[in-house]
């Protein structure tokens, strides 16, 4: 695609339109976690910036979440909220009982990064963002970074008055979380699935052909980082795009980190 984008002119100027809730929730995030650098890297307005465009996979999310009002939300990669808040914060508000359930699987690697210890320890070795340590070392600590992971996410939610009661958090890897929960629940079908969990090629790769299956028509899959300027996925998702081409209408942006998506015919 040379293009910057594959989509209709005006979903795409409908997405460039939420910047400025984008950048509202960062600034509020921030204040509300300072030692999280993703919400202080989101109100750096300038240096996000590509070729006289911002555009943030979370104004995508939002988009979708306005336009599109899913029922049943999975999500690989909640880290501590900021995809889930973006899809829910414009919802109208009416329409939350009607949403039937989210499942959020994440192994909570992140958590480390986002710990006053963190802002020390970076502050101390001079680095530009915090630092995170290894899930090899923060294993023995497992359940309590689960507990604070997840309470994390359900405080970010709640400072958008979004109700949480329907969320349920799936902690561990996903390639063997996802596989697991469908032959469980074999049956089971989303209209919105967030893929932005494990970047590997390998574990991208799992991820999608693992929920593939688990999207109803008319769903929607987001897949995040296809731009070299951060994991340059491209290839995991024109792979996925080869493999499912009859199935799906297959959309993508690439400004900055890049995100694609996939609309089950
Ligand atoms: C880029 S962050 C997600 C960001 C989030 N969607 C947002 O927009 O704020 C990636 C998340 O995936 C999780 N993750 C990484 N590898 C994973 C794996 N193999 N299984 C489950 N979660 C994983 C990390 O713990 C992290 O929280």
């Amino acid at each position: 695609m040379e293009k910057l984008h594959n989509l209709d002119d005006k979903d795409f100027q409908a997405i460039l339109n939420y910047k400025d809730l984008l950048i509202s929730n960062a600034k509020k995030l921030a204040s509300l976690d300072p030692n999280d650098y993703y919400w202080k890297e989101l109100t750096n307005e300038a240096s996000l910036v590509r070729n006289g465009m911002f555009l943030e996979s979370n104004m995508v999310e939002s988009w979708v979440g306005a336009t599109r009002k899913p029922k049943r939300i999975l999500e690989i990669g909640t880290r501590t909220g900021g995809s889930l808040i973006a899809l829910l914060c414009d919802y109208p508000k009416s329409d939350f009982e009607s949403i039937e359930e989210i499942v959020s699987f994440d192994m909570w690697r992140e958590y480390v990064s986002t710990t006053p210890m963190a802002t020390f320890l970076s502050k101390l070795m001079g680095k530009k963002r915090n630092i995170n340590i290894s899930e090899r070392f923060t294993k023995w600590v497992g359940s309590y970074v689960e507990k604070a992971s997840t309470g994390k996410v359900l405080k970010n939610l709640a400072a958008f008055n979004i109700p949480t009661g329907k969320i349920k958090f799936v902690s561990g890897d996903s390639t063997i979380k996802i596989p697991e929960y469908f032959t469980k629940n074999p049956g089971k079908k989303f209209d919105y699935i967030l893929v932005d969990g494990g970047h590997s090629v390998e574990v991208a790769t799992k991820d999608l052909d693992n929920v593939v299956a688990h999207i109803d028509k008319g769903g929607i899959i987001l897949f995040d980082d296809i731009m070299p300027e951060s994991y340059n996925l491209i290839g995991v998702w024109n792979k996925f795009t080869e493999k499912n081409l009859n199935d799906f209408d297959f959309f993508e942006i690439h400004s900055r980190k890049g995100i694609a998506f996939a609309i089950k015919k």
